[in-house]
């Protein structure tokens, strides 16, 4: 006992996930450089710590118990951050232990910044907490680009493209993205039931998307 790799150090952490991951610090501090979002929710965001190094404020929500463990631990929480934060951000990171597809205990329309990557669909559930002009990041993975690229009120601002931990945004030609392979399936209601995204001709990392 003691020796068997069950200490606090082996704990899944944001540093353990990021060995397969990668570090999306990047990602964020192009959107913060881009549009400064002060206020996140990333719903599943497992232990994907890497929104507060570039935003103030990041609500994270998930049903697994081992987020739930590392973001109980604000030493550990902090020992993650330490030395990766842009000016300001990191300061208040929340945490809610809950399914993201029932009501979340925060108001609507109180964030500026909607993260959903490899999770979801998050897009019905979590819309209402987005405030007009807020922005949605998402991929396809779990159907959310595709919903986002089919909701009238949302509009592509961006794609994300990375090599590594190398993130770039591309905000031109944005009409070449979220153009399916198969039209028919570029349908809300065959993502929702498949809850995967859809195939597009050019794809990209992610998506940002912009309320109206
Ligand atoms: C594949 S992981 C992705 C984690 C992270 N977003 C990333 O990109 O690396 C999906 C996460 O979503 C969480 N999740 C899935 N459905 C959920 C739900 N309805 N409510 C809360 N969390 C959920 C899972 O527990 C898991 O941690």
């Amino acid at each position: 006992m003691g020796t068997t790799g069950r200490g606090p150090r082996s704990r899944p952490s944001w540093s353990t996930y990021r060995q397969s991951i990668g570090d999306r610090s990047g990602l964020f501090a192009a959107l913060a450089a881009a549009w400064q979002p002060r206020r996140a929710l990333y719903p599943g965001s497992y232990l994907d710590l890497a929104p507060s190094t570039a935003i103030p404020s990041v609500t994270y929500v998930d049903t697994d118990r081992r987020a739930a463990r590392f973001f109980a631990d604000p030493d550990a929480v902090a020992a993650d951050l330490a030395g990766r934060t842009r000016p300001g951000a990191g300061a208040e990171i929340r945490f809610l232990h809950a399914d993201y597809t029932a009501a979340l205990p925060v108001a609507d329309a109180a964030f500026d910044l909607l993260v959903s990557l490899y999770t979801g669909p998050a897009w019905d559930s979590c819309r209402r907490y987005l405030a007009p002009r807020g922005l949605f990041l998402a991929n396809s993975s779990h159907g959310d680009a595709g919903l986002a690229a089919l909701d009238p009120r949302l509009t592509l601002v961006a794609a994300v493209h990375h090599r590594g931990d190398a993130y770039r945004l591309d905000r031109e030609e944005l009409g070449t993205y979220l153009v399916p392979t198969a039209p028919a399936h570029a349908d809300p209601d065959h993502i929702r039931r498949t809850g995967r995204g859809i195939a597009y001709t050019r794809s990209a990392f992610a998506y940002v998307f912009r309320l109206t």
